[in-house]
């Protein structure tokens, strides 16, 4: 189970990975150069990044738990042989 989570997870953090790159640098230049229109209609897309970045974090921190998940799976595995 945990195998087939990470590396779905792992795929899908790199995945979303894109789009964040792309969003966060063109939100700034927006905001820096964007007209009076643009801004406008970036009102209603505003959380997007914000969205995104919290996905990133998310799949990020359990990313960053993997290996210590896997490593207390792998003692009560080994505990319960020699038990
Ligand atoms: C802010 C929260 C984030 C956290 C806590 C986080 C954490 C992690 C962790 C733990 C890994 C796996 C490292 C490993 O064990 O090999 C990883 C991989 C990666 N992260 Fe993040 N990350 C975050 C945000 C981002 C953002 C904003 C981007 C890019 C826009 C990004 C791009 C990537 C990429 C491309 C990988 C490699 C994935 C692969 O091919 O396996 N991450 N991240």
């Amino acid at each position: 189970m945990t195998k087939w989570l990470s590396k779905w997870l792992r795929k899908f953090h790199r995945w979303i990975a894109v789009p964040t790159a792309i969003a966060i640098p063109a939100v700034l230049i927006l905001k820096l150069v964007g007209s009076k229109e643009l801004l406008e209609l970036w009102q209603k897309l505003e959380k997007i990044p914000s969205i995104l970045m919290l996905i990133m974090a998310l799949s990020g921190a359990y990313l960053f738990l993997i290996p210590y998940i896997a490593k207390g799976q792998r003692k009560k595995r080994i505990s319960a042989k020699e038990g």
